[in-house]
């Protein structure tokens, strides 16, 4: 079992009966909706969930999970999803997959967010490794660009993988992929890019999580 396996598995034992459980994106999460699939098929545990993707959500039924719309929901009791970068006061950057404004309403729905990781994501300042996502409009792309770049922001839209397009997220946003002095913390971008029109949502989530799995090695710490 690789570390992503077993943060995943030990995210599954946070899971009680009845819950309503968000699910997160990429492969950290794609285990642990296998491990809770599994988990129900192996125990009277039942459970509805909610995906921040359609990629999620597909992944879910195709393991005979229940998969509720967020429009149903007001709160769920619990969001499990990966993360790109981790700081040492545990803000988080998320949006490789750049379905970056479901990620933030489970976040912020959710009574319980535990981000499942290895130790590869541990980071000293946000943005160290990546870009940060930002969801943009796409008829606001430029505007919403101009005024990242009058904060310092340097960066172009998402390509898509086959590089011959743009990437459009599940509601038809784009995503400007921008780096940032690294004198300004999470707080303060996370301020900055709060405040700037056409942005849909960016990849920022600080004081959201309240509880951090990080595996190394097969052994998993639990912050927060
Ligand atoms: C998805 O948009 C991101 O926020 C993911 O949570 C992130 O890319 C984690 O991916 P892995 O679990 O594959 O590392």
């Amino acid at each position: 079992m690789n570390d992503k396996q077993a943060v995943a598995l030990e995210a599954a034992s946070y899971v009680k009966h009845d819950m309503i459980v968000g699910l997160g994106t990429g492969s950290t999460a794609n285990y642990f909706i296998e491990a809770l699939a599994a988990r129900q098929q192996q125990s009277q545990l039942r459970v509805a969930t909610v995906a921040s993707s359609n990629i999620s959500m597909i992944k879910a039924q195709s393991v005979g999970l229940t998969v509720l719309s967020l429009s149903q929901l007001s709160q769920i009791d619990l969001y499990v999803d990966g993360a790109d970068e981790i700081t040492p006061d545990n803000a988080l950057l998320k949006g490789r997959g750049y379905d970056l404004v479901m990620e933030k309403l489970l976040a912020k729905a959710a009574k319980q967010f535990i981000v499942v990781a290895d130790r590869s994501k541990l980071v000293e300042r946000i943005g160290s490794q990546y870009p940060i996502p930002i969801e943009v409009m796409p008829f606001a792309w430029q505007a919403a660009k101009r005024s990242i770049e009058a904060v310092g922001g340097v960066g172009e839209l998402r390509q898509n993988a086959a590089k011959d397009g743009l990437c459009v997220t599940s509601h038809g946003s784009l995503v400007l992929d921008m780096r940032f002095d690294a004198n300004l913390d999470a707080d303060q971008l996370n301020a900055l890019l709060n405040n700037i029109p056409g942005v849909v949502e960016h990849g920022i989530f600080a004081k959201l999580a309240t509880t951090i799995l990080i595996a190394d090695q097969g052994k998993i710490e639990s912050r927060i």
